[in-house]
C-alpha cells in the first residue's frame, strides 16, 4: 500500500527517519553502544577481527565504499569490491579478516556466490548486513547483523541503503571499542546516530525546494556527480539513482580527478551535481567547482550552514544540523529525491525502471 505517495519509492524515501529509528532500537541506549544486542558469536568474531574485506553489488556496495572511510578512520583496514570481480578473483587474505557482505535482498546470486567461495580462503568468518531474515545470505553467513528497512519494493534501493549505513556504523563503533577507543570517546559518535531520524526529517523538509531544482533537470542527456572523501560513494550512489529511474547518463568522479578528464566534457550543457559539506576538503572541492564553473557548467549543490560558497553561479539547498560522521547519510535523502522528481517529470517507470529487477538472482 502506497498510501498517500505516488510511488513507493517515494514512500520508502519518507520512510527513513523511522526505518533509521528502528535499526538503532535495541543497540544503542543513552550515549552508549548496546553491544549485548550484537549476540555472542558476533562479538566473538569481532574480538578477533584485525581488517575487513566488504564485497557487495550495486547500492550495497556504495555501503560498503562509505564504510571503508569509517573503519579506516579508527585504524581497521578495509577492502570493498563489487562481488562480481571479486568472485572471479583469487584475493589474498590477511590473517584476523573478517568477511562481510552487504545486502538488501540477501538474495543477489554474484554476492551468495563469494559468500560461498569465500569460505575456503582463510577468513574468520562472516558477517552479512542484511535486510530479509529468512534469505540465503543470511542463512549461509556465521552471523548477520539485521537492517529494519521493512520490506523495500521500489527497484531503486533507498531505506535499505540509509539503514545498511546506519548498521555499518555500530559495526564500525563496535570495533572502535576494540581499538582502545573508551565509552566516553564514543559517546559523541553515538549521539549523532541518535538524533540522525530528526536530521533526515529535517532534509525531507526539503522536498518540494528539490523539486524545482529537478525542473532545471530534466532536459538534460548527461549529468556529473562529484564528490570527495566518504562523499564520493555518495556521489556514486546520486548517480545509479538518476540513471537507474530518469535514463539520464550520471557519472560520478571524485571532484580532484576532474582535471584528469571528465572536466572535457564540461560545458553549459553539462549540469553538476556535489554534496558541499563543511569537512576538511571542503576548500578543495570548492575550487574544483570553479573549474567548472569556468566551463560554464551548470551547478547544483547539496551544503551546509557553516559553508560560504563563492562561485558566480549556482542552484544550492541548505541543510542545516549535519554531524560529520553521519553527514553521508543524510546527504543520501537529497540525491534520492532530486532522481525521483527527475523522473516524474520524465514520466520514467519509477517504481520498475526498464530491464531492472528488483533482486538479481541470475549472474
Ligand atoms: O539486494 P542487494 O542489496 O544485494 O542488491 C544489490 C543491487 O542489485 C541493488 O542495490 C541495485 O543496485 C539497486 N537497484 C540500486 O538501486
Amino acid at each position: 500500500d502506497k498510501g498517500p505517495y505516488q510511488h513507493y519509492m517515494l514512500k520508502e524515501i519518507f520512510e527513513q527517519p523511522g526505518v533509521v529509528a528502528e535499526t538503532l532500537e535495541g543497540r544503542i541506549y543513552k550515549g552508549r553502544l548496546l553491544e549485548e544486542s550484537f549476540g555472542y558469536e558476533t562479538r566473538e568474531l569481532l574480538d578477533q577481527t584485525r581488517q575487513i574485506h566488504i564485497i557487495a553489488c550495486g547500492t550495497s556496495y556504495h555501503a560498503g565504499l562509505v564504510a571503508r572511510y569509517w573503519f579506516e578512520d579508527i585504524g581497521i583496514p578495509c577492502m570493498v569490491e563489487v562481488a562480481s570481480e571479486y568472485r572471479y578473483r583469487h584475493t589474498v587474505v590477511p590473517e584476523g579478516t573478517l568477511f562481510v557482505t552487504i545486502t538488501q535482498s540477501g538474495e543477489t546470486a554474484d554476492t551468495l556466490a563469494a559468500l560461498r567461495g569465500a569460505k575456503d580462503k582463510g577468513y574468520l568468518g562472516s558477517l552479512v548486513v542484511c535486510n530479509v531474515p529468512e534469505s540465503s545470505l543470511v542463512r549461509e553467513s556465521d552471523v548477520a547483523l539485521m537492517t529494519r528497512a521493512g520490506t523495500e519494493i521500489g527497484v531503486a534501493s533507498t531505506k535499505a541503503f540509509t539503514t545498511q549505513l546506519v548498521a555499518l556504523r555500530l559495526l564500525v563503533l563496535a570495533m572502535a571499542k576494540r581499538m582502545g577507543y573508551t565509552e566516553d570517546d564514543l559517546r559523541g559518535y553515538i549521539e549523532e546516530l541518535h538524533s540522525l531520524p530528526r536530521q533526515m526529517e529535517v532534509v525531507l523538509g526539503l522536498n518540494e525546494s528539490i523539486e524545482q531544482m529537478a525542473r532545471s533537470f530534466s532536459d538534460k542527456e548527461h549529468a556529473l556527480f562529484l564528490g570527495r572523501g566518504p562523499f564520493y560513494p555518495i556521489a556514486m550512489e546520486g548517480a545509479l539513482k538518476l540513471k537507474e529511474i530518469s535514463y539520464i547518463h550520471a557519472e560520478a568522479y571524485p571532484a580532484g580527478e576532474l582535471k584528469h578528464g571528465p572536466l572535457a566534457l564540461v560545458d553549459e550543457k553539462m549540469p553538476v551535481i556535489c554534496a558541499l559539506p563543511n569537512d576538511p576538503l571542503l576548500d578543495k572541492v570548492l575550487s574544483n567547482l570553479q573549474e567548472v564553473r569556468a566551463r560554464d557548467g551548470e551547478l547544483f549543490l547539496f551544503s551546509d550552514q557553516e559553508v560560504k560558497i563563492e562561485l558566480d553561479k549556482y542552484q544550492s539547498l541548505t541543510l542545516s544540523d549535519i554531524h560529520p560522521s553521519t553527514a553521508p547519510i543524510v546527504y543520501t535523502v537529497p540525491l534520492q529525491l532530486l532522481a525521483y522528481h527527475v523522473a516524474l517529470i520524465k514520466g520514467t517507470d519509477v517504481d520498475q525502471p526498464r530491464n531492472l529487477a528488483k533482486s538479481v538472482t541470475v549472474e
